[in-house]
């Protein structure tokens, strides 16, 4: 009798768990837009440091133009759990614990992030989340998080969609909203699986801050990906993304080393793509050009746009693209990227019988040979003239030109 009871009990919690356990909606609606530890930082991270990032992202404006979330990455635990299984902050680098920390963040009008790791240890070797999910997910509450990044290394034989679900349940357990990104680099096409799962995913393997893949072609063993193997792998993802849930291209390399011009390809294509929008760089000490890049209103509009649809890879010749991306109110964004090391000449003829479309992701149509949209150049922030007559172009290597096309004459 008592036996039976057991059974009826446990069926129906978990049924009650299987029933209402969900991600959280509404938390992600456009890409996540922040700033991230790990591109920069790697391990060396502390609570100094996060409270000066804090403070560069209101006093540089990177808040207020929309990079709200302030997110450690890997190295904020320790290696070993407390004697009850609560992970613990590395006691060297995070001396006041991390409540302190999301409270400073949280001062600032900021959210905080934090990152685990689905199986025993992190990539860098500290405490996973393994066997400890609703402990951690309850941690991460009390902590006042608000994005939690997780991670994929010492997974040992987990499988990835009972482990990521495990981790969204434990989270949605806990009561706190939290945005839950996946990072199991693509590895078993979470885009098929995760978006009742979680609001990003990675679809690749980590960035470098490469603009192509010369540094490391000869190279044996693992090496990080460029900015242009990563939009080769994220472009035909594209029907996967929403509002909700997005392709994740990995975090930006923006103010890392690269030539400003391919800086600016490289956030312009991410904008395209509807990526999430994480910065990676030392916003301490940026300089003027790479700050003008991250805040370029008019680009972050593209990739912020509330349709929600990633940007699709029209056309490619000799290392030329043109890319569309459907906005609002009818409006499109165009990009002219140029892959190659020389400028290339171009003559934009907007009745070309390729530009006038339907996109089968969201639906909409180009009306280029109908109707007549005025041009906005937005890396110029000046207008452009309209597309009624074919217009010269010339893209600089490895950069950009960038447009928004508005309806002449809405009605
Ligand atoms: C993996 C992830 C990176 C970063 C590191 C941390 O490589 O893909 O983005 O989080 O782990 O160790």
């Amino acid at each position: 009798m008592k036996l039976k009871y057991l059974i009826v009990a446990v069926m129906c919690a978990l049924f009650t768990v299987g029933a209402h356990a969900q991600k959280f909606e509404g938390l992600a609606l456009t890409p996540p837009m922040g700033w991230n530890s790990w591109n920069k930082f790697r391990m060396n991270i502390n609570e100094t440091l996060i409270r000066e990032i804090a403070d560069a992202m209101v006093s540089t404006g990177l808040r207020d133009a929309g990079y709200i979330y302030l997110n450690l990455d890997d190295g904020w635990q320790s290696t070993e759990r407390d004697p009850n299984g609560f992970v613990q902050p590395d006691p060297k680098g995070f001396p006041s614990g991390m409540r302190a920390v999301g409270d400073y963040i949280h001062s600032k009008g900021l959210d905080f992030g934090i990152y685990s790791d689905a199986g025993r240890k992190t990539c860098g070797g500290r405490a996973g989340s393994s066997g400890h999910e609703y402990q951690d997910a309850l941690t991460y509450a009390q902590f006042g998080v608000d994005y939690l990044k997780y991670d994929w290394c010492a997974t040992d034989n987990l499988n990835p969609k009972g482990a990521y679900i495990l981790m969204r349940d434990a989270l949605y357990a806990a009561g706190r909203p939290i945005v839950f990104s996946m990072c199991e680099w693509g590895k078993s096409q979470p885009w098929t699986w995760a978006q009742e799962v979680s609001h990003l995913w990675r679809t690749s393997g980590d960035i470098g801050p490469y603009f192509d893949s010369v540094a490391y072609r000869n190279k044996k063993g693992w090496h990080p990906l460029s900015v242009l193997d990563i939009i080769d792998i994220n472009a035909p993802l594209r029907k996967y993304a929403g509002p909700g849930h997005w392709n994740d291209p990995d975090m930006l390399e923006v103010g890392n080393g690269l030539p400003v011009n391919e800086d600016r390809a490289h956030f312009t294509m991410w904008c395209m793509m509807a990526a999430p929008l994480i910065l990676g760089n030392d916003i301490r000490t940026m300089s003027r050009e790479t700050l003008d890049i991250l805040t370029n209103r008019e680009a972050i509009a593209i990739d912020q746009d509330s349709l929600g649809v990633q940007g699709l890879r029209l056309m490619s010749q000799d290392g030329l693209e043109v890319w569309f991306k459907p906005l609002v109110h009818n409006d499109w964004a165009v990009c002219f990227f140029n892959r190659t090391e020389k400028p290339i000449d171009y003559t934009v003829d907007w009745n070309l019988p390729g530009f006038s479309f339907t996109d089968d992701v969201s639906g909409r149509s180009t009306l280029l040979n109908s109707a007549a949209y005025k041009i906005r150049d937005l890396w110029k922030k000046q207008d452009a003239g309209t597309t009624e007559r074919p217009m010269k172009i010339k893209v600089p290597a490895r950069d950009v030109i960038l447009y928004r096309l508005t309806l002449k004459n809405p009605n």
